[in-house]
């Protein structure tokens, strides 16, 4: 740093510095196409771990779907991993972890809010599947830049240019390989990496890095030696191909979500992770300005502020305690420091913040833009989407919620203990378990999920952390919409016309309950002034 530089100018640089050197994204998949596994690969390159396997034990078991006390189990022990944080070639790269189980698919919704960009992993044999595509629908809602990762070139698969068709269809992005599989399955001889014009030879090994050839271009002898006269000729024949069908890959057109670069590998075998690491701490976004409702802020301004994407309850019976997550999007957090709670006006003062690095938890002292830290709230202090300042009224958006999929009425059972019942019900929809409408026909309370776990996991924790019993009683709805319009009276005429079926969520907006696709439809095309909104923010 030049000395002649004050210590305040110092300081700027050193603060910008920590900036640009982070990276936070999110890897996302289908379940099974192997999220779990090219985490752990990533780990091992950042020397965070050092066995293969070791994040894969907290990984929520798939088939435990009849026994969600164990995926709750399980959870628990993964909050160390929900975001793990390393040190790579002088970057800071936090990994935010989404749940592999579909139905908590609303928190990987949230979570996607908090990163700067995605790695989207796809299984070569199966290409885009609907988790892929209802998560990039999120990550094209809100531009985030994607990088996607086809997997398990080790085993038979389609062919590359099928699936790249099928990726730019499918998730509606143009896509650009930047590596390059020889052959695949029992064939597979490695990848031709057209960014850097190497050739990556494929050595199944599952704890250590796969070594590279150094050639000079796609025409050199050396390709012939190492891959047979056959295979080079059909990799310089598919990189003709490429090289006319696709324009060359501009970071900017990746950076502004228009275009997908492509990698190749095998994450089990720890095969073309590297090059894919390596690419993405080049051209992956530092922390990107941050919209409030009141104004954009940048990572760079010097007071802090940050928000709550994700709140993790603690399964001990005995005390209902919760770690909220918070981004930071500006300035430095410092522990001990106060800050203010915007929704509640009040200022609090955190003196164990946590920081997650790889599998270990650690209270820090100060944080910057593009972290997450962990604040312990015992006091039911935070709701998903509160946000913390220095002082300003700042409130961040982009934490929208999805129309669930599944609805039941939820009923007192044991009317001694209503009031534990309201303060459970209202804390967990605070937290983001599932989301709250009340009829205003009939005052009933209805539940909505993504999926059928919730239910169990809310009447379970009603009972164990709150001692009330709820029942679930069914309703036949197929959607909830938000809806709103600019022309008042024919607003009053839809909810008067749909009174049954209007109700409102915890924040008091109006909510359409379809109970078919039909009626939805017929709703639409006979009252076309109102707008159905199938997400919270609009
Ligand atoms: P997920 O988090 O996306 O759900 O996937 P995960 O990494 O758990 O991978 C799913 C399965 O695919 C695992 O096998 C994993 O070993 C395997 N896998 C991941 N990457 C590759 C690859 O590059 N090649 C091959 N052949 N397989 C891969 P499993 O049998 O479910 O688990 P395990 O018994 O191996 O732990």
């Amino acid at each position: 740093m030049p000395s002649q530089l004050t210590k305040k100018q110092q300081n700027t640089v050193a603060f910008n510095d920590e900036i640009t050197k982070r990276r936070t994204f999110a890897i996302i998949s289908h379940p099974d196409a192997g999220k779990t596994t090219l985490t752990e690969k990533l780990l091992l390159f950042g020397g965070a771990i050092h066995v293969a396997g070791a994040v894969k034990s907290n990984k929520i078991r798939k088939t435990a779907t009849s026994d969600w006390m164990d995926i709750e189990k399980q959870r628990g022990i993964s909050v160390a991993t929900s975001v793990m944080g390393f040190n790579y070639n002088d970057y800071k790269i936090n990994i935010l972890d989404t749940p592999g189980h579909q139905d908590f698919a609303e928190d990987t919704y949230r979570t996607l809010t908090a990163v700067d960009s995605v790695i989207i992993v796809v299984d070569v044999a199966k290409g885009v599947e609907t988790q892929t595509r209802k998560l990039m629908e999120v990550c094209r809602m809100r531009n985030t830049p994607v990088i996607i990762f086809v997997n398990k070139l080790d085993r038979e698969g389609r062919d590359p240019f099928d699936i790249l068709d099928e990726l730019e269809q499918e998730l509606k992005i143009s896509v650009r390989p930047l590596t390059w599989p020889i052959n695949i399955g029992a064939r597979f001889k490695g990848v031709y990496n057209i960014y850097e014009q190497s050739l990556d030879l494929f050595k199944p090994d599952k704890q250590h890095v796969t070594e590279r050839v150094e050639i000079d271009d796609i025409n050199s002898p050396e390709i012939d030696r190492q891959v047979g006269a056959d295979d080079a000729q059909k990799l310089r024949e598919d990189i003709e191909l490429v090289e006319g069908v696709y324009p060359d890959f501009e970071v900017n057109d990746y950076l502004e979500a228009q275009v997908a670069p492509v990698f190749f590998g095998s994450a089990l075998n720890t095969f073309g992770v590297k090059e894919l690491l390596d690419c993405f701490i080049k051209i992956a976004p530092s922390p990107k300005p941050v919209q409030a409702i009141e104004r954009k802020v940048e990572p760079s301004e010097d007071k802090f502020t940050g928000f709550v994407f994700k709140i993790q309850a603690n399964m001990d019976p005995n005390h209902r305690s919760c770690i909220a997550f918070v981004k930071i999007c500006s300035g430095v957090f410092h522990r001990n420091s106060t800050y203010l709670h915007v929704r509640s006006g009040k200022t609090y003062r955190f003196s164990a913040p946590t920081a997650f690095m790889a599998q270990r938890k650690d209270v820090v002292d100060e944080a910057f833009p593009g972290d997450v830290i962990g604040l312990p709230d015992s006091g039911s202090i935070f709701k998903i989407g509160d946000t913390l300042t220095e002082g300003e009224n700042l409130h961040f958006k982009g934490l929208p919620s999805f129309s669930p999929e599944m609805f039941k009425y939820i009923e007192n059972n044991d009317p001694m203990k209503t009031k534990q019942l309201n303060k459970g019900i209202a804390q967990l929809m605070d937290e983001g378990v599932a989301q709250l409408f009340v009829n205003q026909f009939n005052n009933r309370k209805i539940v909505g999920t993504v999926g059928q776990l919730q239910f169990e996991v809310i009447q379970y924790r009603l009972l164990h952390e709150y001692n009330a019993q709820c029942r679930w009683e069914p309703i036949s709805l197929y959607k909830a919409c938000w809806i709103e319009s600019e022309d008042q009276e024919a607003f009053e005429a839809f909810k008067h016309r749909k009174h049954q079926f209007m109700a409102v969520d915890t924040e008091g907006r109006d909510v359409f309950l379809a109970d078919s696709g039909y009626v939805l439809q017929m709703a639409q095309q006979d009252f076309p002034k109102i707008k159905f909104h199938f997400t919270s923010e609009f």
